[in-house]
């Protein structure tokens, strides 16, 4: 075969694996009647020790999906030479790797090597949601574990720093619309963030302010009090919101107060969609959660891999 035809073959080939599958509501109705149960029990155990596993859990299924579809390669742990996603920046709210690792051992007692990682990670994102007060949606089954994991991929991943443009530079090429993104974010009402990823609207914003203007001035000075500018406390930070563990509308009404954490987050009120979006969240949960719940099934479904991983943080 000439190089040109098996690139061909190997280009069709990773395409149909990446992209070739379809998820569907009834996967495991016969293989693995239990699996929701037996994931839900593990999630719901570790958010009672641990209440900032909900959050870690949403996120790092966000970050799967991101980066070659929801394949699990976020879990996949750095082996030989390879640097794997969940040691690449940005991981520093990855967390609570164990709970997925507690929940693939579970099923895998219940019914050995036919769930996914990526499928027990989507499933434990949704209870964790729904462990917080949010809503519950249906999780499609089927996605299957992938076998690459690089920390250079990461920078796929969109930074807290971005503006409206670059947002949708970054989620458009997966099918998801603004729409979307304003849902997702969303998420952001639930969970904790180190200084570095909003120091930027606090010191240096740009050559005319030192302190992002759109920030509320005396949000701004409480962050600085807790973010000091030479600040060695690499844990130093603060939550998302006031009520870091329950999953409302609050992150919109904060944006609407000035007083959200990231640029990313008050660049939703730059183009009149996503700022009209903002409002309607702001005054309905019940319509944040019907949106979000739609989003996250969309984000969810990007599919890649082509296993069932044994072990979550290994390929087989
Ligand atoms: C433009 C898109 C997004 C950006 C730039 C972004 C950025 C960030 C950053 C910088 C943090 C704090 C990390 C740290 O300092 O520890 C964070 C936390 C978090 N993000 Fe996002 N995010 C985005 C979208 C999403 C989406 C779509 C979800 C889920 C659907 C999500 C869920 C979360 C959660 C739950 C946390 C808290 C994590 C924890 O407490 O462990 N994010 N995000
Ligand atoms: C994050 O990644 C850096 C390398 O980019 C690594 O040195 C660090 O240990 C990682 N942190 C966590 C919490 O995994
Ligand atoms: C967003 O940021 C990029 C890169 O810094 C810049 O080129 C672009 O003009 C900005 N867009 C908006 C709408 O501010
Ligand atoms: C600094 O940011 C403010 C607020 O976004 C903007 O109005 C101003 O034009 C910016 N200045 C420069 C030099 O980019």
């Amino acid at each position: 075969m000439d190089i040109a035809a098996s690139l061909l073959v190997s280009a069709f080939i990773s395409l149909v694996c990446s992209q070739g599958y379809a998820l569907s509501w009834n996967y495991y109705a016969k293989t693995c009647p239990g699996v929701e149960t037996a994931i839900r029990k593990v999630v719901q155990d570790a958010a009672t020790r641990d209440k900032t596993i909900p959050a870690a859990l949403l996120r790092m299924h966000f970050h799967d999906c991101l980066i070659r579809g929801c394949d699990a390669s976020v879990l996949l742990n750095s082996q030989g030479k390879n640097t794997a996603e969940k040691d690449g920046a940005p991981n520093q709210s990855l967390h609570a790797f164990f709970v997925i690792d507690d929940a693939k051992e579970a099923v895998e007692a219940l019914c050995p090597g036919i769930v996914s990682c990526a499928d027990i990670l989507a499933i434990a994102a949704r209870d964790a949601v729904v462990l917080s007060g949010g809503p519950y949606w249906t999780v499609p089954h089927g996605r299957k574990d992938g076998r690459i994991s690089k920390a250079s991929e990461t920078s796929q991943m969109p930074s807290p720093t971005f503006n409206i443009s670059q947002l949708q530079q970054s989620f458009s090429p997966m099918g998801l619309s603004m729409e979307d993104v304003a849902a997702l974010l969303g998420a952001h009402t639930i969970g904790f963030s180190h200084c570095s990823s909003f120091e930027n609207r606090i010191y240096n914003f740009n050559t005319t302010n030192d302190v992002d203007p759109t920030l509320h001035p005396s949000f701004a000075e409480s962050l600085k009090n807790i973010c000091p500018k030479d600040n060695k406390a690499k844990n130093a930070g603060t939550s998302m919101d006031p009520s870091p563990t329950t999953f409302d509308n609050t992150y919109y009404k904060l944006i609407l107060q000035k007083r959200s954490l990231f640029s990313s987050d008050q660049a939703l009120l730059a183009s009149p969609n996503t700022k009209s979006l903002v409002y309607k969240f702001a005054s309905s949960k019940h319509s944040f959660y019907k949106a979000f719940s739609s989003s996250m099934t969309k984000l969810s479904s990007l599919t890649g891999g082509q296993e069932v991983r044994k072990d979550c943080r290994v390929v087989n």
